[in-house]
């Protein structure tokens, strides 16, 4: 039996991943449980660590085997688990990666303050792996618009809209208010998240797979960017919430026709292919000059009629 796109399937990843066939995904993406006695309704994050490790290398390689040769997966976790997951997807995909998402979490005290998770971005084969580069935009400040990075004397070649983004990403913030979260749920991530990474590896009508579904984050960015998605989660109540979001959303964000990820009204992600084509490049001010001596070559100084010497010049010297 294999599984039907956009839906939300109640049950246990293992199970319901051997119904999947071989390199048919698109992309994969999973936020496991990080077993550090987190408080789900359901599942208990307590194992032993080779329980644990044990039962992580079997639901990695089964992402591995269901996605596409032009596919890639993605896996979010802390730092630590993403040392082992690395070892594991390092014998059977190719590693691209490591994204640093800059969130701060709690002081542990005599460590290092742990502020960033990690994203690791594995493709199945080692070439035609599909990838976009993705924009964000300009940092600036928040009372004065100024912009925050010193472009120097190089202002005039800045993309009008924003920056590529790099394997550091310090604009999408953790949701930390529980009122902002789903009830119940302890670790939901924003949507924004999923959806820049959704739009870096994927085309629109690509399929999407998220074995740790939760309140159906994945799900909803990949909805909202017009990709199909399948959601596996093994909890009652989080399959509900989610499938009832996914429920509300009626069309994809657009922002005139390409998909965008938008926050309070603003693109946060756009790829760059999209934005070159919504904001093109102004030009610079040596490009200016340069157009400019094209249009009138004689304001420059330049001879436009041939010069008559040229012609007795021997043919070949
Ligand atoms: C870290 S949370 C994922 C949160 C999700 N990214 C979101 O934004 O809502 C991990 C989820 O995996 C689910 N889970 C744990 N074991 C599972 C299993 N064997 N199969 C499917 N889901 C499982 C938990 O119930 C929990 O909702």
């Amino acid at each position: 039996m294999t599984l039907s796109l956009d839906q939300v399937i109640l049950g246990d990843c293992l199970e319901k991943l051997a119904n999947i066939p071989d390199n048919s995904i698109d992309v994969c993406f999973a936020d496991p449980p990080f077993n550090l006695d987190k408080k789900y309704a359901t599942y208990d994050d307590q194992k032993s660590l080779d329980d644990y490790l044990a039962w992580c290398e079997k639901w990695l390689v089964e992402l591995v085997r269901v996605t596409k040769p032009t596919g890639s997966i993605l896996v979010h976790n802390i730092p630590k688990w993403l040392t082992y997951y690395a070892a594991i997807l390092n014998k059977h995909a190719h590693f691209r990666h490591w994204i640093a998402w800059d969130a701060m979490s709690t002081p542990l005290g005599k460590t290092l303050l742990p502020a960033h998770y990690g994203i690791l971005f594995y493709s199945k084969q080692a070439k035609g792996t599909k990838f976009y580069e993705i924009r964000a935009p300009h940092k600036t400040c928040r009372e004065c618009g100024a912009y925050l990075k010193d472009y120097g004397g190089k202002k005039d070649q800045m993309h009008p809209f924003g920056y590529l983004v790099s394997d550091v990403w310090t604009d999408i913030h953790r949701i930390r208010h529980s009122k902002r979260r789903d009830e119940e749920h302890p670790c939901q991530l924003p949507i924004h998240l999923l959806e820049r990474l959704i739009l870096m590896t994927t085309d629109a009508g690509d399929v999407v797979l998220d074995p740790f579904l939760g309140t159906g984050t994945t799900a909803i960015a990949a909805k909202n960017l017009g990709r199909h998605y399948i959601g596996i989660e093994l909890d009652p109540i989080y399959e509900k919430i989610a499938s009832d979001k996914l429920a509300k959303i009626t069309k994809p964000t657009l922002y005139q026709d390409y998909p965008v990820s938008m926050y309070l009204g603003k693109i946060q992600s756009i790829r760059d292919c999209d934005a070159a084509k919504l904001f093109p490049k102004q030009l610079t001010s040596t490009e200016k000059k340069r157009q400019k001596a094209k249009a009138d070559p004689q304001a420059n100084g330049h001879h436009t009629e041939p010069l008559p010497f040229l012609d007795e010049l021997p043919s070949a010297i």
